[in-house]
């Protein structure tokens, strides 16, 4: 007879920032957040939550609808200042610059930590000029080679000059919806930016666009930090490289990819990876 297995042991809770599992910092921080509190009038949207992101990573945020998530996303590049009623307390920097230190001018700090949304929002205007105004009112450049050559770059870098080269003087709302959601990273891209927050980029998308801004996201890291909110688990775990899961405003768990989706250590990631909550 074969002894007795061994009870498994009790899941290692290892904890650091107050109330999360796992390891919240990192060796390379392009950003850092320390106790970043967020309020809705009365209501505690975020509580209390610290966490790196690195150099060249994708870090993917999950967790139930309503935990927070995009509230989080939108501290990182002061989108919230312009949400009625938001307050953000605590202390977000951006390669050592608290980006949100009276005299920081916050245009800037959104072309340098740039934003794609769930809905592909292409500017009212021609394919050329949804690139070439960030550029522009970035002055980034103001000539019209040189914004030529931004526009084709950012497109080649998303994967679309191919398909646009030929119609850059029709509307960027003309194309199809991944189409468009690419055409609003190229536009992401075409300021420079270091880093780039996604919230839900592929949830009105079909599979195979779906596949090809997944594609575009793991080149894309090579250059840039990026933080993904996405509902979906698979997504998570084929893009990311860390994983942050949240649960009622709380940052519940960070662990890298493979580890959160095989061995959650916290009973509430447990429940929500495996379908049980959520
Ligand atoms: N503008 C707002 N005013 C008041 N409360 C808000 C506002 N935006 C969000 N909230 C509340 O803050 C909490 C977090 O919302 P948030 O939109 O960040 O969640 P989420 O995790 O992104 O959800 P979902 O997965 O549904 O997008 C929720 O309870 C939400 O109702
Ligand atoms: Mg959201």
């Amino acid at each position: 007879m074969s002894p007795a297995r061994p009870k498994p042991a009790r899941k290692k809770v290892e904890r650091e920032a107050r109330g999360t599992v796992g390891t919240t910092t990192v060796d390379n921080p392009r950003i850092t957040c320390r106790n970043v509190n967020v309020y809705y009038g009365d209501k505690h949207a975020i509580n209390d939550v610290s966490l790196d992101i690195a150099h060249n990573e994708i870090l993917a945020m999950i967790g139930p609808s309503g935990c927070g998530k995009s509230t989080f996303l939108r501290c990182l590049n002061r989108m919230n200042d312009t949400v009625p009623g938001a307050r953000v307390s605590g202390d977000i920097q951006l390669d050592g610059m608290n980006i949100y230190d009276k005299g920081v001018d916050v245009v800037p700090i959104r072309a340098q930590i740039g934003m794609v949304f769930q809905k592909p929002n292409p500017f009212p205007k021609s394919i050329w000029e949804n690139i070439a105004f960030g550029p522009r009112i970035h002055g980034v450049s103001n000539n019209k080679e040189e914004l030529h050559q931004i526009v084709e770059t950012s497109l080649k870098k998303t994967g679309l000059w191919d398909e646009v080269k030929d119609r850059l003087d029709q509307p960027g709302t003309g194309l199809s919806g991944g189409q468009q959601q690419r055409l609003c990273i190229a536009r992401t891209i075409a300021v420079n930016p270091e880093v780039i927050l996604m919230d839900e980029p592929c949830s009105a998308l079909d599979p195979i666009a779906t596949a090809k801004i997944e594609e575009l996201m793991d080149e894309l890291r090579h250059q840039y930090t990026i933080c993904i909110v996405t509902h979906s688990m698979q997504q998570a775990a084929r893009v990311s490289q860390r994983v942050a899961y949240f649960h009622l405003g709380d940052l519940i768990e960070v662990s890298d990819t493979e580890t959160l989706f095989t061995n959650p250590r916290h009973q509430l990631t447990e429940d929500y990876i495996t379908g049980r909550f959520g």
